[in-house]
């Protein structure tokens, strides 16, 4: 097995845990070294004031004549400070004035536990500080002098903390949480990187993020794969569109052959209603495959290209083109004021779509076309409703979703003569799905049809 790296995923999530774990080891071992309660050699600074006690007590009682009137002597000066008091024992482990109860036991099991009789050492028993054993000489007695001191510190923190179980883990919850909440970002950051792309992926923004292979390794690979398969997508449309462009190429040779034959079949044979016929169908055939052509032509890598667009530039000269058309044809194009908004697309796309709904409008209006451009924003996100009416006669409710399918052309005798070959509200259709967006008709104020377009824009 290998070993884990740390610029890996699990080597990162084993070394958090385990330097967590170190902390808290650390940290309860300290607090038990400092802990009272355990067997410690006497500080520097309290050793010299019981080493001074017990030379007091030497030099005042080495020479007296008994050793029980002595120590009775200074057990009674003792008492009266009242915080402290002594306890003798002589070479062979007898108190000299025994002790009772609870200090009999922990001087007893200090005796015990102490193991360097030439150095002092001390331990608290509840309330009760022992420390000694520190030589004396009492009526020419070699004796080991003990002290037992009510201690009256309260205990440190750290110990309070390791008597109570549950704030101990409360403790090494809120110690652990900095180094759990930089191992949950570590893993999250990279996992919401990794969505965002898809999310752009999905929105058909379909173009590499090198940003994705950074990170810990598994998450590297993760983005390395990510961007391969964007490549992949990318050259598979690519593929296609250089297909259907080569296929609408190819087909136009035989056309323009057999149009070619059919006027010379006329000039050999004269005009008759079939060849006529033949005629009429094969430059609508050849209309359909020049429109095929065009647009195959303009989405050739046009998937790859994406920027930020300014909405009003987008489409002024769409407008401005639309009002000249009109006017050439006595009809008038009314456009309310574009908002000053910014949104991330393909901009020849964009155009064409938007131009596409306009000239079916100005061919099948009445007298006019309304163009109402409006920006609304719901929960923080914003968009673009582009709204195209006009006061011709519209498309039956039932065919109101059909005119955005391809070649699909409203069955009246009259579209036949409007020419069109039924493709641009389909191209109109897929470039504005491909955006994000939303593309409607229905029934027009106005009389007509209205398509209401909805686009999101950038923030
Ligand atoms: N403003 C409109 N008023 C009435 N009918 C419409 C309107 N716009 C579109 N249509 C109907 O929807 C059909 C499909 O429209 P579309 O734009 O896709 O094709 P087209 O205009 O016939 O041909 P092309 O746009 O490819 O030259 C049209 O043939 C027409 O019958
Ligand atoms: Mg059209």
């Amino acid at each position: 097995m290998n070993l884990p790296k740390f610029s890996s995923l699990y080597g990162r999530i084993f070394a958090i845990f385990w330097l967590t774990m170190l902390l808290v080891l650390i940290t309860v071992l300290a607090a038990s070294q400092l802990d009272p309660r355990q067997l410690h050699d006497v500080p520097a600074n309290s050793l010299k004031d019981l080493q001074n006690q017990a030379q007091t007590i030497t030099s005042n009682y080495q020479n007296s004549s008994s050793i029980r009137a002595s120590i009775k002597q200074i057990e009674r000066s003792n008492v009266d400070s009242g915080r402290l008091n002594y306890y003798f024992n002589d070479t062979e482990g007898h108190w000299l004035n025994p002790p009772s109860g609870m200090r009999a036991r922990a001087l007893n099991n200090f005796i015990t536990q102490s193991d360097k009789s030439n150095f002092p050492q001390q331990r608290l028993y509840g309330r009760l500080m022992i420390a000694g054993p520190l030589p004396v000489v009492i009526a020419q007695h070699e004796l080991n002098m003990y002290f037992a001191i009510r201690w009256h510190q309260p205990p440190p923190f750290l110990l309070q903390l390791l008597d109570r179980p549950l704030q101990l883990l409360l403790a090494v919850m809120l110690a652990s949480t900095p180094l759990l909440l930089w191992l949950a970002w570590a893993l999250s950051k990279p996992a919401m990187r990794l969505e965002k792309a898809a999310q752009k992926v999905a929105r058909g923004i379909i173009e590499l993020d090198p940003e994705l292979e950074k990170g810990p390794s598994e998450f590297k690979q993760a983005g390395a794969s990510f961007n391969q398969m964007v490549m992949a997508i990318n050259n598979k449309i690519s593929e296609q569109q250089r297909l259907l462009s080569n296929i609408s190429h190819e087909l136009r040779s035989p056309l323009t052959r057999l149009r070619m034959a059919n006027a010379l079949a006329i000039r050999k044979q004269g005009d008759s209603a079939e060849l006529a016929r033949i005629d009429m169908e094969a430059e609508r055939l050849e209309l359909m495959i020049n429109e095929l052509l065009e647009l195959s032509r303009q989405q050739i890598d046009s998937h790859q290209i994406q920027q930020n667009l300014s909405v009003a530039e987008l489409w002024a000269e769409t407008i401005e083109d639309g009002k000249f058309e009109a006017e050439q044809q006595k009809k008038s194009l009314i456009c309310s004021a574009i908002p000053k908004a910014v949104m991330t697309g393909n901009p020849n796309l964009l155009i064409s779509a938007v131009e596409n709904v306009i000239r079916n409008a100005i061919r099948y209006c009445e007298h006019s076309v309304w163009v109402d451009f409006k920006q609304v924003t719901v929960k923080q996100q914003s968009s673009l409703i582009i709204t195209i009416e006009d006061d011709g006669p519209g498309v039956d409710k039932e065919e109101l979703e059909a005119i955005f399918r391809p070649f699909y052309r409203v069955s009246t005798a009259r579209e036949r003569h409007s020419g069109g070959a039924g493709l641009g509200l389909a191209i109109t259709h897929s470039v504005i799905t491909q955006h994000n967006g939303q593309i409607t008709a229905l029934r027009s104020q106005h009389g007509g049809l209205a398509v209401q377009i909805t686009l999101p824009l950038d923030l």
